[in-house]
């Protein structure tokens, strides 16, 4: 039997790899722009880290990592999302020593066994942003913006950036409670899972895509409403600071994000394009995250994007893929020799140049030619060796001239660059 990738996990093909580089590219450019250092971590932590980090009550730990014991017999785990693992770093390898303020990004597969559908897949990539040390909500402001930048960089248009605040430990409980009491009087309406999240994390029911659970919900208090001074105070600065960056936003009071480290500001970038997988982004303020892993007590706020969802909204016409300068076509063993070093010495200029393996007519060498979309083509028979004068075919505008031997290589360049 053939053997076929696994479900949920998908191979991205060299037709397709522009639009990634181009992605990856951007983002390093505007993350570093703002003053972001890449980190990479490993795609394997102890299953502690995301439990505790996480959440034990999310659908992420509860039902969707992929966990195994490993030789030795510890429980390990591929990881679901990366803040995690950058707090686990930035605490193990003291980054804070040499400034507590750590801006790091890092770009790289997560997996989480999800039912797979269109935008959700079991490995999926994520470009994760993340600024530790900074209590400041100009820095929330900022993050956000550095992500908006990014998109409309990359060129996505019709967004929408939804914005709540999820208030803190001594806030939240009260607002949990509040609502565990409202939804306690709707139970009969709540699936078999909600009824279980009511006693375990009622906030996410919010999440819930079952009809009754989102009819019992409609009319729940709203987080908003139960803000301590400090969090309203440091929310109302982040909406001044969005504003003052000309940023629009809508207020969602039912985004509760999935994940259990958020406190205060939490954010969606949707697509109204992406069907009911709309999330391109999503991110907040986790100012508990690093005590639940068992270190120092330093704020962080960040954001992942999900690179599948969102190369899925890049501008059709664009184009991604690095096509050749130059193609040539050898006719005849000595002039493939000619063209071998040829290429060889072009290679080392920086010039994309390729050649056929496999000694075809000129005819099918041109058609390749036409395939790879080269810009030139560079014609090199036996006849054109002896006579010292070889033929460049401006494959554009079909064009073509004669160019001596003689300096070859400088009068190529002088054409390509
Ligand atoms: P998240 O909302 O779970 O947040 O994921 C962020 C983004 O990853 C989503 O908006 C979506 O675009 C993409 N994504 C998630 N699951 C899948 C999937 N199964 N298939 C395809 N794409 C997916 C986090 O992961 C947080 N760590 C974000 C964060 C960083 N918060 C603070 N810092």
């Amino acid at each position: 039997m053939e053997i076929k990738a696994i479900r949920g996990f998908n191979d991205i093909l060299p037709d397709e790899i522009g639009k990634w580089q181009f992605v990856e590219e951007t983002a390093r450019e505007v993350f570093e722009g703002f003053g972001f250092s890449e980190i990479r971590i490993p795609i394997i932590e102890r299953t502690e880290l995301f439990s505790r980090g996480i959440g034990e009550a999310t659908d992420i730990v509860e039902k969707e990592m992929y966990t195994f014991i490993d030789r030795s017999g510890n429980s390990l785990t591929l990881r679901p999302e990366a803040t995690a693992s950058m707090a686990r770093a930035y605490l193990e390898h003291q980054i804070y020593s040499f400034d507590p303020v750590a801006k790091l990004y890092c770009i790289g597969p997560m997996f989480r066994y999800e039912r797979p559908q269109k935008g959700r897949y079991r490995q999926f990539y994520q470009i994760d942003a993340e600024v530790f040390g900074v209590e400041n909500p100009m820095v929330d402001a900022e993050v956000i913006l550095m992500l908006i930048q990014f998109l409309k960089k990359v060129g996505l248009e019709n967004l929408e950036l939804q914005i709540n605040s999820l208030g803190c430990r001594a806030c939240r409980p009260r607002y949990r409670e509040e609502l565990k009491n409202f939804l306690m009087s709707k139970s009969f309406q709540l699936c078999e899972d909600c009824q279980r999240r009511l006693h375990t994390n009622p906030l996410r029911i919010f999440d819930c895509k079952v009809e009754t659970c989102q009819e019992a919900t409609a009319n729940a208090p709203q987080v908003i409403n139960f803000l301590c001074a400090e969090c309203q105070g440091h929310f109302d600065k982040v909406k001044e600071y969005l504003e003052m960056a000309g940023l629009e936003y809508i207020l969602n009071p039912r985004m509760v994000r999935g994940l259990d480290y958020y406190t205060r500001t939490a954010f969606e970038v949707v697509s109204y394009s992406l069907g009911s997988q709309n999330a391109v982004t999503g991110g907040g303020r986790y100012d508990n995250l690093f005590q639940e892993i068992g270190g120092l007590d330093v704020p962080g706020i960040g954001f992942a994007i999900g690179m599948e969802r969102l190369i899925s909204l890049l501008p059709k016409d664009k184009e991604f893929i690095q096509h050749p300068h130059l193609f040539v076509a050898a006719l005849g063993e000595e002039s493939y020799k000619e063209a071998y070093q040829l290429i060889n010495q072009l290679h080392l200029e920086g010039v994309r140049a390729e050649l056929d393996y496999e000694g075809k007519s000129l005819k099918s060498q041109m058609r390749k030619a036409d395939k790879l979309k080269a810009r030139f083509v560079l014609i090199l028979g036996e006849e054109e060796l002896k006579r010292g004068r070889v033929v460049l075919r401006n494959m554009e505008t079909k064009s073509q001239e004669e160019i001596p031997i003689d300096n070859l290589l400088k009068s190529i360049k002088e054409k390509i660059f």
